[in-house]
């Protein structure tokens, strides 16, 4: 292994999180536009390509991958890549190899990944109502994804929902969600909707439902034990103590969780973001493509990205503006 990567403000970057593709087979409304512009496929890395520069930064301390998208199941030979990954688990430099998906394709590749070492999956889920569902994904079947859900359970994957929090669309859910969940033994975690991407049509500030206000209607009916534990990621944990599971929420917008940030994510085209709320990024791919079989070049790109991490994030719903607000799709950077 090289030198570990430390930031300017002392922080070990150990995670690292992937977005193979910028296609979805759902259009959520709060994530991609209705027409959406895909990139064409050689903008795309490689699976080699992406299993090279994943593998540097295995080398380099990254102990868990997190693969997302778009939605990561729809990358065609994407089980290729997950196969490739199982060495570094097997040699123990990669400590945890997971995913976040919308759960469509779930139940062609459940048992697939857990043979790959993959052990928990996060899953999307903002409505358990058929209707809602269609509307909110613009096309989705949520029979469907609950096929996935019962297919990742049965293969031995932990299941984790997000559900993101939306005014006046899923609020009426907030108890049938947390009990579906429960009964399913399956954590869940609310998600502040954030000012990604193409949010001019919709009314994105209308539907910020704030997950304080979420978090009190929960205590008028549960007990709830606030969790310590972070995964150095923004979610803050409280235990349910009537069901025993854990509930997640995600407030990008109202709470600080920058300062213990260990991750950084790579677009499926290359780039290195170094924080989700940030415009500045590095290119990978040209160091990448430009040095096959050397690997020098491209941790000396890495190590001087890593330098650039931000202090924090720069999400600010009172500038509305197009110049203050970020403008890339969440399906660029993988959420
Ligand atoms: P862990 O790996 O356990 O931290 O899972 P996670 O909940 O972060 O992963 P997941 O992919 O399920 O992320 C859920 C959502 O959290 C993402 O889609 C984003 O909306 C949000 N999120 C994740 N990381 C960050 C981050 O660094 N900054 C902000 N603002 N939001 C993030
Ligand atoms: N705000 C909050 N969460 C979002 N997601 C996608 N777009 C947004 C947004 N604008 C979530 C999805 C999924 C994860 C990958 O990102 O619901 O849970
Ligand atoms: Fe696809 Fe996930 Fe974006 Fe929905 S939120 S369009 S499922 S990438």
């Amino acid at each position: 292994m090289t030198a570990p990567l430390i930031d300017p403000f002392q922080r070990a970057i150990s995670y690292l999180r992937v977005s193979v593709t910028d296609r979805c087979d759902f259009r959520c409304v709060y994530c991609m536009s209705e027409n959406m512009t895909f990139l064409p496929k050689r903008e795309l890395l490689t699976l080699e390509e992406l299993d090279r520069l994943c593998s540097t930064f295995i080398r380099m301390g990254v102990e868990k991958l997190r693969i997302t998208g778009g939605e990561p199941l729809v990358r065609k030979g994407i089980m290729t890549f997950f196969d490739a990954m199982t060495r570094h688990l097997e040699d123990g430099t990669l400590k945890e190899l997971t995913l976040t998906t919308n759960g469509s394709q779930m139940e062609r590749f459940a048992a697939d990944l857990y043979a790959a070492g993959v052990r928990r999956v996060n899953i999307s889920l903002d409505t358990l109502d058929d209707q809602k569902f269609a509307d909110i994904t613009r096309w989705g079947r949520l029979a469907q994804v609950i096929k996935g859900i019962d297919a990742a359970q049965n293969a031995g994957l932990r299941v984790k929902i997000n559900t993101v929090a939306l005014k006046g669309f899923n609020e009426d859910e907030l108890f049938t969600l947390t009990e579906w969940c429960a009964s399913r033994d399956m954590d869940l975690t609310f998600i502040e909707v954030m000012p990604m991407g193409d949010i001019g049509n919709e009314d994105r500030l209308g539907q910020y439902w704030k997950l304080s206000d979420l978090r009190a209607r929960l205590r008028d009916r549960f007990t709830l034990t606030e969790l310590t534990e972070r995964s150095g990621g923004p979610a803050r944990y409280v235990r349910l103590e009537e069901t025993g599971q854990k509930i997640g929420f995600i407030t990008p917008l109202t709470h600080n969780f920058c300062e213990s940030c260990n991750r950084v994510r790579l677009t499926c085209t290359g780039e290195l973001y170094m924080c989700l709320g940030q415009e500045d990024m590095a290119d990978l791919r040209a160091p990448l493509r430009n040095n096959p079989g050397h690997d020098a070049m491209l941790e000396d790109a890495i190590r001087g990205a890593i330098t650039r991490k931000p202090k924090g994030h720069d999400f600010d719903y009172s500038r509305q503006t197009v110049d203050g607000r970020v403008s890339r799709h969440m399906s660029h950077t993988g959420g």
